[in-house]
C-alpha cells in the first residue's frame, strides 16, 4: 500500500506580533522567520516523522530547491515534486502573544495543476493505495474524482474552507478531517452553535454515511464519528506558543497510526499528543515532533 499526498508547498513568512493586526493599523513585529510550510508540506512531514513513507505530489518555484530540502530531511519521498518557473505558494502569518494566528495565502505554483495532468501524476498508484489532500492546490474536485475512479482511498482536509468544498463529492471520501466550524459549515448549520455529539453523529450519518469523520476541537481534543458512533479523546493541557501547524501534525500522526492498525481511540490519542508537542514550539513544519518524542510523552503519561 502506498500513500500519496497531493499537497501545497508554501514559503511561510512568520511575524510575531503582540496582537493580530487590526484594519488600518500598522504594527511592528518582534521577530520574523522564513520557513517551509503549507498544509500539504506540514502533513507530509508529520506523516514522515510519524514513520510513514509518504510520496508528496507538489510544485514549487525553481529558486526554492533549498527550502524544500527539509521535506527530504524529514523522510518525505520527493520523487514527484516539480520545480517550475512559477512563484511558490506563500503565506504571511501573524502569531500573537496568545499563540493565535492569522494567515494570508498566495497560491502560486500550488494552483498550476490542470485537470489533464492529474492521471499522469498518479501513474504509479494502484487500487487500495491512499491519497491525502487539502484545499490549497488547484483541481481538488478533479483529483478526488480521478483517485476514486482508480480505487484509491481518499483522506481530505478541506482547509482552508471555501464555498467550493460543499460542491465536492464528500460522500466518496474514506476519511475527512475538519474542525468544528468547518463541519458546521459543511452541514449548513449555524457555525456559532455548540453541537451536541449525538446531534453531530446523527447529522454525519445522514449526510456522509460512508465517510469516517474526525473533528478536531482545538484545546478540547478531537472526536471521531462513523455510522452514528463517536469516540472522544481530550487534548493534553499545555502552554501553547504557536498553534500554526497543529492541525496538520494531528492529521499526519492520525493517519500514520490508522495505517498501522491502531484503534480509533489510540489514533486520536497519538495525534493529540503530537499536536500538544507541536504547539509548544514556534513555526509550523519545524515544530512537528519526531515519533520518539511522541513515544516519550506517551510513556510519561502512562
Ligand atoms: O496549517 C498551517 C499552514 O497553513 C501554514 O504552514 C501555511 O503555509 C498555511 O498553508
Amino acid at each position: 500500500m502506498k500513500l500519496y499526498n497531493y499537497g501545497s508547498i508554501n514559503i511561510d513568512h512568520v511575524y510575531r506580533v503582540p496582537h493580530l493586526v487590526q484594519p488600518g493599523e500598522t504594527l511592528a513585529s518582534s521577530t520574523y522567520q522564513k520557513l517551509l510550510g503549507g498544509k500539504g508540506v506540514n502533513q507530509s512531514i508529520a506523516l514522515a516523522r510519524a514513520g510513514n513513507n509518504v510520496i508528496h505530489i507538489g510544485r514549487h518555484h525553481i529558486a526554492d530547491e533549498i527550502m524544500v530540502q527539509s521535506m527530504h530531511d524529514a523522510g518525505v519521498d520527493m520523487s514527484q515534486l516539480e520545480a517550475i518557473d512559477v512563484p511558490s505558494g506563500h503565506a504571511v502569518i501573524q502569531v500573537d502573544d496568545n499563540a493565535e494566528n492569522a494567515i494570508v495565502l498566495y497560491a502560486g505554483a500550488n494552483h498550476s495543476f490542470t485537470p489533464e495532468e492529474l492521471s499522469g501524476l498518479l501513474e504509479t498508484a494502484n487500487s487500495g493505495d491512499w491519497l491525502l489532500l487539502q484545499n490549497e492546490c488547484s483541481c481538488t474536485a478533479e483529483m478526488i474524482a480521478t483517485v476514486v475512479s482508480k480505487g484509491l482511498h481518499v483522506a481530505f482536509n478541506p482547509a482552508p474552507m471555501d464555498d467550493s468544498v460543499k460542491t465536492l463529492p464528500l460522500d466518496k471520501l474514506s476519511l475527512l478531517f475538519v474542525n468544528q466550524v468547518e463541519v458546521l459549515q459543511l452541514l449548513g448549520a449555524d457555525t456559532q452553535m455548540e453541537p451536541e455529539p449525538n446531534w453531530l453523529a446523527a447529522q454525519l450519518q445522514e449526510h456522509l454515511p460512508h465517510t469516517k469523520v474526525v473533528v478536531t476541537l482545538g484545546a478540547q481534543g478531537a472526536r471521531y464519528f462513523y455510522q452514528g458512533e463517536s469516540v472522544f479523546v481530550a487534548a493534553q493541557k499545555v502552554e501553547a506558543v504557536d498553534t500554526t501547524g497543529a492541525g496538520d501534525t494531528f492529521i499526519g500522526y492520525y493517519m500514520q497510526a490508522m495505517l498501522s492498525g491502531l484503534s480509533v481511540e489510540d489514533c486520536l490519542r497519538r495525534a493529540s499528543l503530537a499536536s500538544a508537542l507541536c504547539v509548544q514550539k514556534a513555526g509550523a513544519s519545524v515544530s512537528i515532533p519526531l515519533a520518539a518524542e511522541v513515544d516519550q510523552l506517551s510513556g510519561e503519561l502512562a
